[in-house]
């Protein structure tokens, strides 16, 4: 069951922002996009950076510490890693490329609310 918790306020986060918030104990990064906010973890599927120290260009969020890049509006890897040829590969077998976990989020008046589901 997923139960939708305010996390702020629409003009409380700017444009392009990465704003890391906690629903029930769960870090969730939050991204303005125009009129949307977009939630999705925080921690990269990678090897676990914090996701809200990197950047976001468009839509498309930028892991800080391998490069790795996903899209914040379904979560789906763009780029897995920022190595090359074989050392990708062999990097790309130990860890394979996994999706960033993505949460809805609706907009009341100037409330947003991300749905999280009890885990
Ligand atoms: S921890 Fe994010 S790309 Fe490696």
């Amino acid at each position: 069951m997923t139960e939708y918790t305010e996390v702020c306020r629409l003009p409380d986060i700017r444009e392009g922002e990465l704003r890391k918030v906690a629903v029930r104990g769960r870090d969730i990064l939050l991204a303005r996009r125009g009129d949307r906010v977009y939630a999705t973890g925080v921690l990269c599927p990678h090897l676990r950076a914090d996701l809200s120290e990197g950047t976001l260009q468009g839509y498309i969020l930028t892991c800080p510490l391998h490069g790795s890049r996903f899209d914040i509006r379904d979560g789906h890897v763009v780029r897995w890693t920022n190595l090359s040829g074989t050392i990708l590969e062999y990097a790309s077998r130990a860890i394979p490329p996994r999706p960033l976990p993505c949460f809805p989020v609706r907009i009341d008046g100037d409330r947003v609310l991300v749905g999280v589901p009890w885990s």
